[in-house]
């Protein structure tokens, strides 16, 4: 590919910046857009002069306004399917980088658009930026991760009702939650983010790679809890624990387990 058409890329101190660039459209993801991204993002990994990569919205008004919307609104069950498929792998690719990436979050960041930030490593917001998953407007939900990691990122009480309420969430509400680092003018957004990024790059970049990977894998665990607790609770049925346990209990005794 190469010849990008909807990002653009411009280095600069080391630092990828990747610019998504459909303003006209609010910067909305179109498949187009996605495999430039993950083409780009991957071509970073073996950049020897690339240290880390900014990822932007080109325009005032958005980052990312979300999945095109136009793209997908005839869709079946399998191409809805393969569309989140693609869309995780792009995003997981983004989070398991070992470079750093920064979401300079300049406007709105909806669905897809606060979806891509939340799976950079940092997040950046302009004054004006605002945060949303509103695809329970349109009958559907996050499908590029946004379910799995609003929870990860601002717990379960805030990600259900945001998830649910589908409210869009100012800058300065995105920081006291959790969900960016840093609010600054939107003028000073590119800047504040090279200084976070040059700080890290000024670190053992082996050091930085092992972070982002056990940060991740703090979430790598059993995936589903509850399946695995299901499991946990069966296997425990019908051992001489369980039997002397219950037993001892309906017998109105103390348990005596073998040590
Ligand atoms: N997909 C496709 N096109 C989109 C888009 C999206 N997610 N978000 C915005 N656009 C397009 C609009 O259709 C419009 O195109 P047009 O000029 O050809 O008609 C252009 O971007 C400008 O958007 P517009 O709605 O006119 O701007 P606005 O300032 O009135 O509203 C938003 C801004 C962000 C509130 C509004 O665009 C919006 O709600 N977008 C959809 C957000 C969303 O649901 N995202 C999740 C998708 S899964």
């Amino acid at each position: 590919m190469s010849n990008y058409q909807n990002i653009t890329l411009q280095t600069d101190q080391n630092t990828l910046i990747l610019t998504i660039n459909r303003p006209d459209k609010l910067n909305a993801l179109n498949t187009q857009t996605l495999a430039e991204i993950k083409e780009a993002v991957y071509a970073a990994q073996s950049q020897k002069d690339v240290y880390g990569i900014i990822i932007t919205g080109a325009g005032e008004k958005a980052f990312v306004a979300g999945a095109d919307i136009s793209e997908f609104k005839d869709f079946n069950i399998e191409e809805g399917k393969i569309l989140a498929g693609s869309g995780h792998e792009i995003f997981n690719l983004i989070e398991r980088s070992e470079k750093p990436i920064i979401a300079a979050v300049n406007g709105f960041a909806l669905g897809g658009g606060c979806e891509l930030a939340m799976a950079c490593h940092l997040r950046v917001a302009s004054e004006n930026a605002r945060f949303g998953q509103p695809e329970v407007n349109l009958g559907i939900i996050p499908g590029y991760g946004g379910t799995q990691r609003l929870i990860q990122l601002i717990g379960k009480t805030k990600a259900l009702e945001l998830l649910m309420t589908a409210d869009m969430i100012k800058a300065p509400q995105a920081l006291d939650l959790g969900l960016v680092n840093y609010v600054v003018p939107q003028e000073e957004l590119i800047a504040k983010s090279q200084e976070i990024s040059q700080k890290i790059y000024s670190k053992s970049p082996k050091a930085i790679a092992k972070i982002i990977k056990c940060v991740n894998a703090y979430f790598d665990g059993p995936t589903d809890g509850f399946e695995f607790e299901i499991e946990a609770f069966g296997s425990c049925c019908n051992t001489p624990d369980f039997i002397e346990g219950t037993s001892a209990f309906i017998e109105k005794r103390k348990a005596d387990f073998d040590r």
